[in-house]
């Protein structure tokens, strides 16, 4: 487990954690814990409880046991210095609000309001608030596309936009559920970069849900891996490994890695929740893509 360095409290931390829904454990005796700046991906299956985790870092859901802290504070405490990308937002195709309009969102479309430091005079603050989203935009490289209704944008350009709102605040955490899911592998890699690039500049912590590795393997520090109601943290080499995932799983799960690094997860189980999914479509989609992508 990493020392903060400097006396710095973690980004996020998870001690002995126990979440239950509806009287059923999620998962159980969960730690880890999110340096300043560091870059880490939450994988499992679906079900696995990774939105699960995200929820409890920002205070939606209580602990059933051990102990949650983000940025120094009880979960929900500091829910102004995170960025949350939550799973799969739609956007139908005839969705009128502008990318910049979507961004702007992200500085006031919630309780708090304007952030403190954009000033008391009402036009002083519609400045702030217009030149901090036209610089958020230029950071995750959507300028081109920022006036246009989001309806119309593709999936790789409404998710610069997405990670832009949650961006715009300037938080110190970024919760990212699934930012890949949908993209093609272009996008999949050139969101990757972005978000990587982003949190060297900015010294920002992301934890990043994700389906599959692979678009991530050069950018993570570390991954949390969900499955049969515990996690494994640690470098990808160390536990996305045949030997780590069939202890994690409890049945035998092989690792293969292609000759160009990337690895695919052969013969996990799914999560037990996925037969009782109300989503019959989505649930075989899901698993299908569950075994062909590797995690
Ligand atoms: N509001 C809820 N009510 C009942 N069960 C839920 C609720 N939210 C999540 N669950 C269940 O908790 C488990 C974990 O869900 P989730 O965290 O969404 O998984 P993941 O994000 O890994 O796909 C699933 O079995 C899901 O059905
Ligand atoms: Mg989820």
């Amino acid at each position: 487990m990493a020392i903060a360095i400097g006396g710095n409290e973690a980004s996020a931390e998870l001690r002995d954690a126990e979440v239950r829904i509806g009287g059923r454990t999620i998962w159980s005796e969960v730690s880890m814990r999110i340096e300043q700046g560091e870059f880490v991906g939450l994988l499992g299956e679906n079900g696995s409880g990774k939105s699960t985790l995200l929820k409890v870092l920002l205070g939606a859901l209580p602990l059933r046991h051990g102990t949650a802290s983000v940025l120094g504070r009880a979960p929900g405490g500091a829910n102004s210095a995170i960025g949350f990308l939550p799973q799969r937002p739609v956007f139908g195709a005839g969705l009128r609000l502008r990318g910049r309009d979507l961004v702007r969102l992200g500085l006031d479309g919630d309780r708090w309001g304007l952030p403190l430091g954009f000033g008391r005079n009402a036009a002083t603050r519609r400045a702030a608030a217009r030149a901090r989203v036209a610089d958020t935009i230029e950071l995750v490289g959507a300028g081109a596309y920022a006036e246009r209704p989001i309806g119309e944008l593709s999936g790789g350009e409404q998710q610069r936009l997405l990670i832009a709102q949650a961006l715009v605040r300037r938080p110190r955490l970024l919760l990212l559920d699934e930012p890949l899911d949908s993209l093609d592998l272009p996008n999949q890699a050139s969101v990757s970069a972005l978000v990587d690039r982003i949190r060297r500049e900015a010294g920002i912590a992301v934890l990043l849900v994700a389906h599959d590795v692979n678009p991530l393997l050069s950018y993570l520090d570390r991954v949390a891996y969900l499955a049969a109601g515990h996690a494994v943290v640690g470098p990808v080499r160390e536990v996305i490994t045949s030997e780590t995932l069939t202890a994690l799983y409890g049945v035998p799960v092989e690792v293969l890695r292609a000759s160009d690094g990337r690895l695919a997860v052969i013969g996990q189980p799914e999560a037990p929740a996925h037969h009782h999914d109300r989503h019959g479509h989505d649930h075989d989609h899901d698993h299908e893509a569950a075994h062909i992508h590797a995690s």
